[in-house]
């Protein structure tokens, strides 16, 4: 099991008032790091085609939990990174800031999508990532995060979709 002992905290970072939660030891760990991705997989039963992973630190756990399931990855990109000409946009305000993504439509068309990130907080990011890849006709859209910051109720941005969190502080 994760745990939030798994995780450094680092007070007033990015900005002050902030709270960070760190998962380099996590990833320092082989073990942790394992388990992280066992955690982050979907329940038995839940239909997956693809696993899309959250610029940035999505990006570090879902390849892994895609190879497990034998399904392929897609990105979600912070805007100007993506190249193509089917890119789907949408415009996120996260727990410090604001932020837009980006997803390539192609891979996500008529699929069931399992979005990947580290931290859920105030539903920003994620909230934004349902709405880009519902428009962009995705089959059904679920979520697994490593931590999950109850106090900011991010899961209420989420109302509709089915959400899983190892750790919720
Ligand atoms: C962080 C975190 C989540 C998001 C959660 O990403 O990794 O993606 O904020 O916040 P929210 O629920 O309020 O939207 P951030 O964009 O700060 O940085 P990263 O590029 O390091 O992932
Ligand atoms: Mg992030």
């Amino acid at each position: 099991m994760i745990t939030l002992d798994d995780f450094d905290t680092f007070p007033d970072f990015p900005v002050e008032g902030i709270l960070f939660y760190d998962i380099s030891p996590i990833l320092a760990s082989p073990e942790r790091f394992r388990e992280a991705c066992i955690q982050l997989m979907p329940p038995a039963g839940a239909q997956v085609d693809v696993v899309a992973g959250v610029d940035a630190r999505g990006f570090i756990f879902a390849p892994v939990v895609a190879q497990t399931l034998g399904v392929g990855m897609t990105m979600v990109r912070k805007k100007g990174k993506m190249p193509g000409v089917d890119l789907l946009e949408s415009s996120a305000s996260i727990e410090y800031g604001s932020t837009d993504l980006t997803v390539s439509a192609g891979p996500i068309e008529g699929r069931h999508v399992l979005v990947i990130d580290d931290v859920l907080a105030t539903g920003g990011t994620a909230r934004a990532v349902a709405e880009m890849l519902t428009r962009g006709g995705a089959a059904s859209v679920r979520f697994s995060f490593l931590m999950e910051l109850a106090g900011l109720d991010g899961r209420a941005a989420l109302e509709g979709f089915e959400v899983t969190s190892a750790v919720v502080v």
